[in-house]
């Protein structure tokens, strides 16, 4: 254990994922439980090129873990891209007399994290939050449990709607360039279809799928799109079945943010706290440029590099799942 850890700074950045803020209380609180200083550092890396920092203690965190959002705020910086951004933010860190950073975010966060430590030799320490899941290294990032959450409770509202009119839904979701939470979402509210970015499904192909369900007498349809998927936009492809299909009604929700806000669940709670004692300890244990993750219910440290060069795959499975179970 190294006794130079003495001062762990802590930030947030990127969008924010609901369980950030347990991360928070979890780093903070092991960081006194072993006798080092935990300093909070706002908005990201605008706030570490900003020197916004604050030497915060246990009952700082009171009260957050039920909490969605970001305590410490959070920032997409374009500073932090460029050398010169980079260099204010290690001085900042050297005149608080910082000895190691906790960054929890999601891909552009690392991808900071790891050009600051390859340019300084600063230790950092990666926590994975984000709602897409599309971080490898890790089963799950922290939020992502409870933006699924959110997106099933509102298609479970849209099929009540939906099947007192016989409607076609497409209902899009987040998740960026990966279709994550369109899948477990899709499974887990019963749908008739789903549209991913891993898995092109043609307008005719979806129509089929569509179509299957009319002949079984279905009252609703409903299709999740993944905001990445390549067919186009919820509304976009609305836009295409309205055109050659007017037989159908069809309707747009675009869910949006909801997805990100809101109370932790339990396992994205437990997830954060897991993983915020283990920042600490890995950056007592000398790690210097690795990410926390939880692999088979068992907490591990990647190195960051490999982090980012890893693609985390998508069960594809799961379509041939839903095809068995959306007749
Ligand atoms: O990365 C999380 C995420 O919510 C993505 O799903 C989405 O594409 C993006 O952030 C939205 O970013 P912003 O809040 O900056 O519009």
């Amino acid at each position: 254990m190294s006794e130079q850890m003495e001062r762990i700074g802590v930030l947030t950045s990127g969008g924010d994922a609901p369980g950030m803020n347990a991360a928070i209380r979890a780093v903070v609180r092991s960081c006194i439980y072993y006798k080092k200083k935990p300093v909070a550092i706002y908005r990201g890396y605008e706030g570490l090129i900003a020197g916004d920092f604050e030497d915060i203690d246990a009952r700082s965190v009171s009260n957050i873990i039920q909490r969605g959002g970001t305590i410490l705020k959070s920032s997409r910086s374009k500073e932090f891209m460029v050398p010169g951004g980079r260099e204010l933010a290690y001085k900042n860190l050297k005149n608080a007399g910082i000895d190691g950073l906790i960054t929890i975010g999601g891909n552009g966060t690392f991808t900071g994290a790891r050009i600051f430590f390859e340019e300084f030799k600063f230790p950092v320490i990666g926590i994975p939050a984000t709602i897409d899941n599309d971080i490898a290294g890790t089963d799950y990032t922290i939020g992502y449990d409870t933006a699924c959450n959110k997106v099933l409770d509102a298609i479970d509202s849209i099929k009540d709607t939906a099947s007192s009119h016989n409607r076609l839904f497409f209902i899009e979701v987040m998740g960026r360039h990966s279709g994550f939470i369109a899948l477990r979402t899709a499974i887990a509210a019963g749908v008739e279809a789903v549209m991913i970015p891993e898995q092109e499904v043609s307008i005719e192909g979806l129509m089929q799928m569509i179509a299957r369900g009319g002949k079984n007498k279905k009252s609703s349809t409903i299709v999740v799109v993944a905001e990445g998927c390549r067919t186009g936009s919820a509304t976009e492809i609305a836009k295409k079945v309205d055109e050659r299909y007017p037989e159908y009604d069809t309707k747009v929700t675009v869910l949006g943010h909801l997805q990100r806000g809101g109370t932790p669940s339990c396992t994205d709670r437990e997830l954060a706290s897991r993983m915020g004692v283990a920042a600490v300890e890995g950056l007592m244990m000398e790690k210097t440029c690795d990410m926390v993750g939880v692999l088979w219910h068992h907490v591990t440290y990647t190195p960051l590099k490999e982090v980012l060069n890893m693609e985390k795959l998508i069960d594809l499975d799961v379509f041939r799942i839903n095809e068995i179970l959306s007749i």
